[in-house]
């Protein structure tokens, strides 16, 4: 008779075969029977995902067992899934999901992390495969964080509140009283750089798109401390400067959609502002009108030494 494995669908001994060899040495420490959902081709989500059953595994020495508690769904993950995104886990086999927060549930005999059974974890830097009951990883692969903040914050700390923190401080110098401009505002990203610039006194400017519920969406976002937010067919004007009111021209925009949305937030820069663009959910291009790059140069600014531009004139 074949060994119970042997029986196993092929997909999950790939499972198994992944999981043992990380192991330098398997210790007496069993997982328990885990779920998960995986999808062995890429797709839509809807036609290639499928819920499996995952055996127990041996742990490491060094390895922790987690049980998840909570995995956040993020535009990254529906884009792995149809094989659109760079970086993807292999297949077949790939589970989903690449944040989360869990608990510590068994430890391998020599791990040497201070972490205890109950403590809650999240996979840091983020990896592959949050969507399943219980993940056994390496202890390097796990930081601790406090169990009393609400278990939904903790799931999705690591990718969009810090993608808001970095954007906010890494290309532009804000000082308290500037602006910013974004599109996507209502995502979590730009919920985030919201409530981060109203921290640091930074105004924020906010387009959104046309869409039942869109009222009802910029109050949320003003209730989160957004100065300004409009809808893109709001914006469908010549001066937006008039918009503006006693808030300065931003020096920084941040672009999550592309296309038209992409123009308006170019639109609304200072001359010499920068936009970053760090999604594209419209699936369109980033579309500019070329007099921005020709007009909205840098003119003014006597700290810059590395404008090459020829229509640069300081
Ligand atoms: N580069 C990085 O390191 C990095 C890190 C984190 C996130 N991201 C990217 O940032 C973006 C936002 O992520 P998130 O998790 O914050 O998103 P999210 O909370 O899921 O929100 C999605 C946003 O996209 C908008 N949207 C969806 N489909 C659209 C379409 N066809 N046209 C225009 N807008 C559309 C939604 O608007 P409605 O409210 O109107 O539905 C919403 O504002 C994603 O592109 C994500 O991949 C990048």
């Amino acid at each position: 008779m074949a060994p119970p494995s042997r029986l196993l669908p092929a997909t999950l001994q790939i499972l198994r075969r992944r999981c043992a060899s990380r192991f330098s040495t398997a210790s007496s420490i069993v997982s328990p029977p885990s779920k998960a959902v995986l999808y062995d081709e890429h797709g839509a989500p809807d036609q290639v995902l499928r819920v499996a059953d995952v055996p127990p595994v041996h742990l490491g020495d060094r390895d922790v067992c987690v049980r998840m508690l909570a995995a956040p769904i993020n535009p990254s993950d529906i884009n792995r899934i149809e094989g659109v995104y760079p970086i993807r886990p292999p297949l077949p086999g790939a589970v989903g999901g690449c944040e989360g927060v869990g608990q510590v549930h068994a430890l391998g005999p020599a791990v040497t992390a201070p972490l205890s059974p109950g403590d809650w974890v999240i996979p840091s830097p983020s990896s592959f495969g949050t969507w399943q009951t219980y993940i056994v990883k390496n202890e390097s692969m796990w930081h601790k964080v406090r169990s009393d903040v609400p278990m939904e914050y903790a799931a999705t700390v690591t990718v969009n509140p810090l993608t808001a923190l970095r954007m906010l401080r890494d290309f532009v110098q804000l000082n308290p009283g500037d602006a910013i401009v974004q599109n996507g505002a209502t995502s979590i990203v730009g919920q985030c750089v919201i409530q981060l610039a109203k921290v640091h006194g930074i105004h924020t400017i906010n387009i959104i798109r046309d869409r039942p519920g869109s009222e009802e969406a910029k109050g949320k976002l003003k209730q989160l401390g957004a100065d300004e937010v409009f809808t893109e067919s709001q914006l469908d004007m010549k001066n937006l400067k008039s918009l503006l009111g006693a808030l300065p021209e931003p020096a920084l925009g941040f672009n999550c959609v592309g296309g038209n949305a992409a123009s308006l937030v170019l639109k609304f820069l200072r001359q010499g502002g920068t936009m970053v663009t760090y999604g594209g959910m419209s699936k369109r291009p980033v579309t500019a009108p070329t007099s921005y790059f020709i007009f909205k140069v840098c003119t003014s600014n006597p700290a810059c030494e590395s404008c090459a531009s020829q229509f640069c004139t300081t």
